[in-house]
């Protein structure tokens, strides 16, 4: 099977976002599609959506899909934004049988950060690299020397003081809950990244996900040692990354 060309998704909150991606330079091949996350996100119910978007795309290679959770080796361990009845189950065999084409499942951080590192604002970087995505949660990937310690769940970390995972006070979705103005956001954003900065050290962090479209409105809020870039495929690098990754894991497993 031709690997060039991957069916990207980022699986979010919200929405399920899709396009075909060449692997080797990051560029969409088609408009982005994007599909409202079910509001019982069970695994038959993304699995109905995967395969819409199929449909969409007359698709037939492979896919690559950024998932909301810890994934080891297909299977979702965690189920912080999505239905419960995830955990345990193995994304990869459950899409590839309900599209009949190979894919492949990563946390979605994860899979933006690796996008980053290829093609965007961490490439060719060397250091300890923080990717910080903001969402309907937050999800993190850190990197050093180009590669990627995986799954790391950085948004459930407790700030000082505070009873709640971080995610529910500092993602995109408590701004728009508690009807924050940029600002305020921005404070409690700043407070999230230097509790992080103070545990990792980190020598750049990279700010991906919705909110790296509007850096613009709070970069000046960011009290930090770290140099901190927005993600330069914006809202675009979990699709990316979901391709890359795919690329590189079944190229192995279907050539194997
Ligand atoms: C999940 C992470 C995910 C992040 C962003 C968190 O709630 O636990 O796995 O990366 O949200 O979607």
């Amino acid at each position: 099977m031709n690997l060039k060309n991957v069916l990207g998704m980022d699986i979010g909150g919200s929405g399920i976002k899709a396009a075909p991606v060449n692997v080797k330079t990051g560029k969409l091949l088609d408009e982005k599609y994007r599909i409202p996350t079910p509001d019982k996100s069970t695994p038959e119910a993304l699995a109905a959506v995967i395969v819409q978007h199929v449909k969409h795309f007359k698709w037939k290679g492979a896919i690559g899909c950024g998932f909301p959770a810890v994934v080891q080796n297909g299977v979702v361990c965690t189920a912080a934004n999505i239905d419960s009845s995830w955990i345990g189950t193995n994304g990869n065999k459950l899409f590839s049988k309900a599209t009949g084409l190979p894919v492949w499942l990563l946390n979605d951080a994860d899979a933006a950060g690796l996008a980053e590192i290829k093609l965007g604002a961490g490439a060719g970087f060397k250091g300890a690299i923080l990717v910080v995505t903001v969402g309907t949660g937050i999800g993190s990937a850190l990197f050093v020397k180009g590669r990627l310690y995986p799954n790391s769940e950085l948004g459930h970390i407790f700030l000082k003081g505070q009873q709640k995972d971080a995610e529910y006070t500092a993602s995109d979705a408590a701004r728009k809950r508690d009807d924050l103005s940029w600002d305020s956001w921005g404070e409690r954003f700043n407070a999230y990244l230097t509790t992080m900065e103070n545990l990792f050290w980190p020598e750049l962090i990279i700010i991906g996900g919705g909110v790296s479209k509007k850096m613009d409105k709070f970069r000046h809020q960011l009290k930090l040692r770290a140099k901190v870039e927005p993600a330069l495929l914006l809202n675009e690098a979990g699709i990316v990354g979901a391709a890359i990754a795919a690329r590189v894991y079944l190229k192995n497993l279907l050539n194997g």
